[in-house]
């Protein structure tokens, strides 16, 4: 038998970074995926493939006792102790250990990109193996587990992303609670800076900032956490779309600035923001941990102009859509 699952990555819109706090936070997937092909070996071991995973030149494959890197796999690495952690729990839920697991990938997500990759491999992951091994588990329970799996391997994580990546949609998230908020499709251009931050160190470095001056930094998290608010109601008031958009720019634009007050933001990040803002977007702000990865901007008039000022400031542009899907079992073969 011969398991494909697949799972989306995701954009925060609001309220990165203040969700590891129990802030509410709003995100959506979108329409690139993660592909991940499950089925039994005879060597009782776990063995991954991991093939064109978006970092350049990789072809990475490991089994229990083994690691063979055929090139630099650079970020890759942290994104297979997802995999290895995902399928351990699987094994442990279902009672399968030393069950020998093949499980082969490919993503059409950028690692490292704040894009949510690794929670789209750990969801798409655990659905292709607890199918597999004949766990009939939901989206919704899937997603908790990836969410386990973060937490394992990042220390710290809200939950959001494996949520939105099993569910799919357009979310509002809290404390591990999650409801779907009106569908929308939002005009927006996503900037790929090329480079990659950790999520791992940069939620460790806000939580050493945090610690150092809590009474500088949690005004800026309730500030955040207000921000989400305000989104939600916009987005679901009866107000026009021109009136929506303009609301939702500027509180992008707020909110920006407050994740670069908490040193999450890099130079690159900022050109790409301001260079979307100055060609016509409406709001612009990084999205997902920072340190490199995305931005996206809402340009409801002027989509291409903003990507253009995007490749022009060194970014990579994706015009992408809102995907209403999550976690999909593609096929069972026997
Ligand atoms: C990463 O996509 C979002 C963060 O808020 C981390 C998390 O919520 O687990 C930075």
């Amino acid at each position: 038998m011969r398991v494909l699952a697949s799972a989306p990555a995701k954009i925060i819109l609001f309220g990165e970074h203040s969700v590891v706090y129990g802030k509410p936070a709003i995100a959506a997937a979108i329409d690139l995926r993660t592909y991940v092909w499950a089925e039994f070996n005879d060597r009782g071991a776990i063995k991954i493939e991991a093939k064109d995973i978006r970092v350049p030149g990789l072809t990475v494959s490991f089994s229990e006792d083994e690691i063979y890197f055929e090139s630099d796999y650079g970020k890759a690495a942290e994104v297979l102790s997802y995999v290895r952690q995902a399928i351990e729990l699987v094994r442990e839920e279902a009672d399968a250990n030393g069950k020998g697991i093949t499980v082969s990938i490919t993503s059409q997500i950028p690692v490292g990109a704040g894009l949510g990759s690794s929670a789209a491999v750990a969801v798409a992951t655990i659905g292709a193996v607890s199918k597999l091994l004949g766990l009939e588990l939901s989206n919704e329970e899937i997603g908790k587990l990836g969410h386990k799996v973060e937490l394992l391997v990042q220390g710290a994580s809200s939950g959001i992303d494996p949520t939105v990546s099993a569910i799919g949609g357009f979310i509002h998230y809290e404390k591990g609670n999650f409801e779907h908020l009106p569908f929308m499709e939002l005009p927006i251009v996503v900037g790929y800076t090329g480079s990659s931050g950790s999520t791992k160190e940069l939620v460790a470095m806000v939580r050493r900032t945090y610690e150092e001056m809590p009474e500088v930094i949690e005004p800026v998290l309730i500030a955040m956490g207000k921000i989400v608010e305000k989104a939600r109601e916009v987005i679901t008031s009866d107000l026009d779309d021109e009136i929506r958009f303009a609301q939702l720019g500027r509180l992008m634009n707020i909110n920006h600035g407050l994740l670069d007050a908490i040193g999450v933001s890099t130079k690159k990040l900022s050109e790409l923001v301001y260079a979307a803002r100055v060609a016509g977007a409406i709001g612009a702000k990084i999205t997902g941990a920072g340190g490199g990865g995305c931005m996206y901007a809402l340009a409801p008039e002027n989509q291409s102009e903003v990507a253009t000022a995007i490749t022009i400031a060194g970014g990579t542009p994706m015009i992408t859509r809102i995907s209403r899907e999550g976690l999909r079992i593609e096929e069972v073969l026997s």
